[in-house]
């Protein structure tokens, strides 16, 4: 018997799909996240963090937790805040979906719309500065800071990479993940280039974020990107860099859908398109685990929705080899994705980042068998 619903985090299925997937090209698995409680991978960082912070003495029962996150982050802690008895202040922007919105809300959290954009015109360092001033004010308050705290990298490191490599032991190639906070291409990346270093490691953004580089410029693809390169991402384990149009993740999205019955959001769409693309470069005997992080519920008033695709501009359909040939055109962002690190130290002061994260940081970054990756590290 589980004995609650919090037990049920990760262990997610890879899951092959054979109606986009050609026999004689790499096999490409989808990583399921959404068969995660809370819906989507974030379940996996959040719950890591909030246990790290109860054993150290940081969040006490009758805490509040504060965070700032695009949606998903947030319903993880909102889901988890109500399993254990915490209260959940979640921090989102106006890009944040109704339906999120409506999930964090079912949880129970409070939610706190920021609409004043940073000096890159996104939300992050209005919504990251706001929630540490909270969490200085509110007093018994815990700030897990997904964005500045290494221990975000570190769950995927011990759950996620895990995963990948136990199932996938002899034949596995590449990984491919989506990126934001960098937790799950810094942990996934850090693992396999400890255990499997042969396995390629391929990061996947939005067209207008900056962290692998370049202009920061108005995206509509949600849970991705960000101003600068997060701390939670070792740019030296990654070998290539793909960038992905809006239209190009959400079409793909909806492909998916139509013809493998796989929801997923539009992040995931940008990685199972880069996926497609490196499956027509592999052989079937090489595996491509692609991450697929929520599912697509979540999108159902944007990325399902005609009316609201028409009005970005996006076209609604495509056929699966119309997204296949766009794969094939896909064209890495980098081969070289260190020389584009976009590390921003100075955040760390100018938003306040609190002292907790800083210790915890410390810690992780002492863990010298972390770098090593010991079995001891892992228990
Ligand atoms: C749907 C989705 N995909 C990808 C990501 C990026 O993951 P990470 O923050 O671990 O880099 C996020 C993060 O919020 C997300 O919500």
């Amino acid at each position: 018997m589980i004995t609650s619903i919090l037990e049920t985090i990760g262990n997610t299925p890879l899951i092959t799909i054979p109606n986009s997937n050609k026999a004689n090209e790499g096999q490409v698995l989808f990583k399921y996240e959404r068969y995660n409680p809370g819906g989507s991978i974030k379940d996996r960082a959040a719950m890591y963090l909030v246990t790290e912070a109860e054993r150290r003495g940081l969040l006490k029962p009758g805490g509040t937790i504060i965070e700032s996150s695009s949606g998903n982050f947030g319903i993880s802690l909102a889901m988890i805040g109500a399993a254990k008895g915490y209260h959940v202040i979640v921090l989102v922007d106006p890009k944040t979906t109704n339906a999120n919105l409506a999930l964090l809300k079912g949880f129970g959290a409070e939610v706190i719309v920021v609409t004043q954009q940073d000096d890159s015109g996104s939300y992050h360092k209005t919504r990251i500065s706001l929630a540490n001033k909270l969490a200085r004010e509110i007093p018994n308050s815990y700030r897990p800071d997904q964005c500045f705290n290494l221990l975000n990298s570190e769950a995927h490191f011990k759950s996620t990479a895990r995963e990948i490599l136990n199932n996938c032991p002899s034949d596995l190639a590449v990984v491919i993940a989506a990126v934001s906070t960098g937790g799950q291409l810094g942990g996934i990346s850090k693992y396999l280039k400890t255990f499997a270093p042969d396995v390629q490691i391929i990061g996947v953004d939005a067209v207008g974020s900056a962290i692998f580089g370049g202009h920061m410029d108005s995206y509509r693809i949600p849970g991705v990107g960000l101003g600068w390169t997060p701390i939670n991402l070792n740019m030296d384990y990654i070998d290539r860099t793909y960038k992905v149009t809006d239209e190009q993740a959400f079409l793909t999205a909806r492909a998916f859908a139509r013809h493998e019955g796989i929801l997923m959001g539009p992040s995931s769409g940008a990685c199972a398109l880069v996926a497609l693309h490196v499956a027509q470069e592999l052989t079937p005997d090489q595996r491509i685990v692609c991450m697929i992080a929520d599912g697509g519920e979540r999108y159902i008033q944007t990325l399902f929705n005609d009316d609201w695709m028409e009005e970005q501009g996006f076209a609604t359909l495509a056929d699966m080899e119309t997204i296949r040939a766009m794969a094939r055109q896909q064209q890495p962002w980098s081969v070289n994705p260190a020389d584009y690190a976009n590390h921003r130290s100075d955040l760390i002061q100018s938003l306040e980042v609190p002292d907790s994260t800083l210790h915890m940081n410390a810690e992780v970054q002492q863990r010298a068998n972390f770098s090593q990756g010991s079995s001891v590290y892992l228990d």
